[in-house]
């Protein structure tokens, strides 16, 4: 990867797995547009090696029309992750139907957008992104880890898994591999949260887990994602159980964990 000379947009900046493709695009040499929503958000980012030099701040907003425009004006490419995530980090599970709508018509308008005006797009769909993280808060998608922890039951629930860093990885090797186009499924592995409880209680035996199901049905089914196509990029993906670990690692380090240890 190399991104010496070019400047690229980022937005959602601030977001969790936007931290982390803005760390990674600094490493590779880009000079990088910042497109955040809040400004009291970015002190993590300001921090990164090379943000001194080549992180320029935004602020935008996506429902008004045009600001997103001097910030884009002038880069190479766009790496597009701002939304309203409603994950609630209470309860991630109970994501809202207008949400997983609204990502659905926003890639229809994408592609129909890019394609009348002649620009290259990829889009890449990842399942539930987890791994460390970089700005201070918890974000709805590594609650689902935090959440099973100190409970005494476990949802009947089934998720495609991937770490933030393979993410970001995938979204840089679309932008630089030339080949690279279309959709991309991101999943490393498809896993109920009972097999999530037993790997990490392997792992973190005083760590106070739940040994029962939510509810007395059959466990929700899991399923097989194809990695061949995203593989193409060069990718392979970090195994589950290290993903898990990174998780709960940075959980740990950042404080928010200690609390639930048996
Ligand atoms: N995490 C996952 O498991 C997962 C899985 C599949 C797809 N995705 C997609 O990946 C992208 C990033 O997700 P994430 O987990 O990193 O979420 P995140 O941490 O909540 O980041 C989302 C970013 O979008 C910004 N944003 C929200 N509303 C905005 C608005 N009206 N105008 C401008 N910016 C706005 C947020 O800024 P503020 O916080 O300042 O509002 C935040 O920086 C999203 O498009 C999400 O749908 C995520």
């Amino acid at each position: 990867m190399s991104g010496h000379g070019q400047v690229v947009c980022v937005t959602g900046a601030s977001g969790f797995i936007a931290s982390w493709l803005v760390k990674l695009l600094l490493h590779h040499g880009y000079t990088i547009h910042a497109i955040v929503h809040d400004q009291t958000k970015v002190e993590h980012l300001l921090g990164l090696e090379g943000a001194k030099e080549r992180l320029h701040l935004f602020k935008a907003n996506l429902i008004e029309v045009g600001s997103f425009d001097s910030a884009i004006s002038g880069c190479h490419g766009v790496f597009h992750t701002a939304s309203p995530v409603p994950f609630a980090v209470e309860d991630p599970q109970s994501v809202p139907m207008w949400y997983r709508i609204s990502k659905t018509l926003a890639e229809d308008a994408a592609w129909k957008f890019c394609k009348e005006n002649g620009i290259e797009l990829i889009s890449m769909n990842p399942g539930m992104v987890i791994g460390p993280m970089l700005q201070p808060t918890l974000n709805g998608s590594v609650a689902l880890i935090f959440n099973l922890v100190g409970e005494k039951t476990f949802p009947n629930a089934a998720f495609g898994l991937v770490h933030v860093k393979d993410v970001v990885t995938a979204h840089i090797l679309a932008f630089e591999v030339p080949s690279a186009s279309g959709r991309y499924v991101l999943v490393e592995t498809v896993a109920h949260c009972s097999e999530i409880v037993r790997i990490l209680q392997e792992l973190y035996p005083s760590l106070s887990l739940p040994d029962k199901c939510a509810d007395d049905k059959p466990l929700a089914p899991t399923y097989q994602v194809s990695k061949e196509k995203v593989k193409s990029l060069g990718i392979s993906f970090i195994p589950f159980e290290v993903t898990l670990k990174e998780t709960v690692e940075n959980l740990m380090e950042k404080g928010l964990l200690s609390f639930k240890c048996k």
